[in-house]
Parts: C-alpha cells; sequence; structure tokens
C-alpha cells in the first residue's frame, strides 16, 4: 500500500523544493495523470519499466514517477536476467528496479517466473524429465523469496497456451511441458505460493482479445484451463491479459470480450491488463489518423474491460513511444517508429494517453481501492 498518497508526496516535494529530477510540477501532470485517475476509481495506472531506461533516461522516469502507481520490469524480473547460469542468480537489475520505485513509493509487479522464452541458454539442454521439478521450483523458491513481501503481483506461468500444438488443455509444447506435463503449471503455483503467500499469482496471456476464430479458441481454452485449475486447487488467483492490441484489426467486439471477462470473474478470479499496447503496422503512415485510430482502438477495448469489478487495473508495456517491443517484432513496412503507447518519443501525451484516461474515468468506481 502507498504510504503517502502520491500528491502528498509531490507536494511535500515541491515545498521543500526538492523535485526529483526532470519532474513535471503537479499542476502540470500529477494531480490529472493515469495512476491519480485510476486511484480515484480504486485502480491503478502503471507502466513496464526497461533496464535501459532506469540507466539513462531520467526524464521518461520522471513521467513514469508521474504517471506511474506501478511499474513492472520489462525483462529484468524474466529468468535469463535473474538466472544467467545454472549455480548463480543475478538481482542486480530487478533489485534496482525496485529501489527506485519504493524510493517513490510505486508498487512493483513481477513479470515472469516460467515462460518458453526470456530463458538462459544452459537451461533447456539440460533439463530432463528426472530433474525438471528440482530445477523449476529451486528457481522459484529462490527468486520469490528474495522478493517476498516486495511484490504486488507475480505473474507465476506466463503464455501457456498454443492451441495449434494439440496439446493437453490447448498448452503450449515447451521445455516444460516436455518434461513435466501439465503439472508444471501447478507446481509452479504452489512453489510460488510457498515462497510468497503475499503476491497476487497470475497467469499471464495473450491473444484473447479479438472476435476472429484463432482468438476465440484461446479464450475456450484459456477458460478450461483456469476450471481445471481451480477444480485441482492450484492457487491461481488472477488473469492477467496483456493487450498487445492492433489498431489495423476488425474484429473487435466488445460483447464477446465483456462476456469472456465476465466468465473470468465469476470464476471468482481477478483480472488485470499487463501489457497494454496498440500497433499500427496495417495503417498508413499519417501521423494524425494513426494516433486517433490507436487511441479510438484501445477506448473501446477498455471500455469493454474496464467496467466489470474484477478488472484491477492497467499497465502499458512502456510509457512512451521512445521504446517498444513492437519496433523489433512487428516492424512497419516503411521502418516509421510504432505509435503504441501513451506519450510519444517527446514524452507529450498523445491521444493514447487521453482514450486510457477516459476509458478510467468513465469506469465505475471500486467499492474498495485495490
Ligand atoms: C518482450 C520485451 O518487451 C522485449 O524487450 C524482450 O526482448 C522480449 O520480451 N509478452 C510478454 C513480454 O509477456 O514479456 C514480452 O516482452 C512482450 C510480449
Amino acid at each position: 500500500m502507498h504510504v503517502l498518497p502520491r500528491r502528498s508526496l509531490l507536494a511535500a516535494c515541491l515545498s521543500a523544493g526538492v523535485m526529483p529530477s526532470g519532474a513535471r510540477a503537479e499542476s502540470d501532470v500529477g494531480a490529472s495523470a493515469l495512476n491519480a485517475r485510476a486511484r480515484r476509481k480504486g485502480l491503478f495506472f502503471g507502466s513496464a519499466v526497461s533496464d535501459e531506461h532506469l540507466k539513462g533516461d531520467p526524464a521518461l522516469l520522471a513521467r513514469v514517477d508521474a504517471e506511474a502507481g506501478i511499474v513492472v520490469g520489462e525483462a529484468s524480473f524474466k529468468w535469463a536476467d535473474l538466472h544467467p547460469e545454472a549455480d548463480r542468480y543475478d538481482y542486480g537489475r530487478a533489485d534496482a528496479l525496485l529501489a527506485w520505485a519504493n524510493a517513490r513509493r510505486i508498487r512493483v509487479r513481477g513479470h515472469t517466473l516460467v515462460w518458453h522464452e526470456g530463458n538462459p541458454d544452459w537451461l533447456e539442454p539440460s533439463l530432463n524429465a528426472a530433474n525438471a521439478e528440482k530445477l523449476l521450483t529451486g528457481h522459484i523458491k529462490n527468486v520469490a523469496t528474495h522478493f517476498a513481501g516486495k511484490l504486488q503481483h507475480w505473474d507465476v506461468v506466463n503464455e501457456v497456451l498454443q492451441p495449434d500444438d494439440n496439446q493437453p488443455l490447448a498448452l503450449r509444447q515447451t521445455l516444460w511441458l516436455k518434461a513435466l506435463g501439465p503439472a508444471y503449471i501447478d507446481i509452479a503455483f504452489h512453489a510460488t505460493k510457498a515462497a510468497d503467500p503475499s503476491a497476487l499469482r497470475v497467469i499471464n496471456e495473450f491473444g484473447t482479445d479479438y472476435a476472429m476464430p484463432w482468438q476465440e479458441r484461446r479464450r475456450v481454452a484459456l477458460l478450461a484451463l483456469l476450471a481445471d485449475l481451480l477444480r485441482r486447487g492450484v492457487p491461481v488467483q488472477a488473469v492477467g491479459l496483456q493487450a498487445h492490441l492492433d489498431a489495423g484489426e476488425t474484429t473487435l467486439d466488445q460483447k464477446v470480450l465483456s462476456r469472456f471477462i465476465a466468465e473470468i470473474a465469476g470464476m471468482g478470479l481477478k483480472i488485470i491488463v499487463t501489457e497494454l499496447d496498440v500497433r499500427d503496422q496495417r495503417l498508413p503512415a499519417n501521423v494524425a489518423s494513426r494516433d486517433t485510430a490507436v487511441a479510438d482502438h484501445a477506448r473501446a477495448w477498455l471500455d469493454a474491460v474496464l467496467p466489470n469489478p474484477a478488472v484491477l487495473g492497467v499497465l502499458s508495456w512502456g510509457l512512451s513511444d521512445r521504446r517498444s517491443w513492437l519496433n523489433d517484432k512487428f516492424a512497419r513496412a516503411d521502418k516509421l517508429a510504432q505509435r503504441a503507447l501513451p506519450l510519444d518519443v517527446d514524452l507529450n501525451r498523445k491521444k493514447l494517453w487521453f482514450a486510457i484516461a477516459g476509458a478510467i474515468d468513465a469506469a465505475p468506481a471500486r467499492p474498495t481501492s485495490s
């Protein structure tokens, strides 16, 4: 919990004349910033922060400080970063983000304990059916114990579904599924709970946003997996919807989306929008029309999701177009940078920022603050 409300903190800094370098005055961004608006509704807003920004972009960090109530490391909590060699853990980058956030009373979420990507080179070749459970629980125990009590959420497993792989429960064929079968998910959730009972345990997933058939299969698969996990007493508590949206996609159906959210909520689970961004590589270059399309698209998606009281908050996968993974993974043919995030490269608010603010303002207030 925030010990001191962010507004008071900024006010205290102002009156003491010690604004953090690059930070804007409260009248400029503080009171109207996304997390301030979200808090008024019992929600939170936050953003991913990359290590490169943490080390070298104080202007961007000042804006994260102003807009975000929670941050997540873009890479610093992934296995490759934390556990680079079989017998060595490296908490340097993750601890640096935690220290930065703690100094500003910003919360931190952990992403992610188990994933088929972001792993160190040593892991897969050394994994076999005999040692896999020990390796998995060893990593989770070490990492979740290191951060115990300091993280708001843990993405315990990330992107476990891939219906096209034709595996049980539509699970993705991964190093862990091969070694342990579907039980790897159970093992991961139990191990996380044992090491850090206080972080909300999340199953994080992508590709459930649109009405098209392959995403419908993923929604059905996720609901079935959740029912199965809960029936077996696996301590999953929330679903993370990555929300890597595509402004060129025409199959956004708010009814389908809100029904899906309601089904998750009906199982007693919370929902977090974990990685919001809006790619635009299918749109023409014109900046004004791209920005409008991106904003309208995000607003339509958020308007279907935020009204459900099980939704706790929203994080974007970066705050500014200065850096987005989309420019690597979904590069535009014309090589222009994607305009996927709330602030532009000069850290000015874009239409997407106003769309997120508008969706938050339109959401019903939650009975209790998250
Ligand atoms: C991405 C990061 O943004 C990149 O910098 C990194 O190289 C690869 O991972 N879904 C996820 C995130 O769960 O961890 C991914 O982050 C983006 C897609």
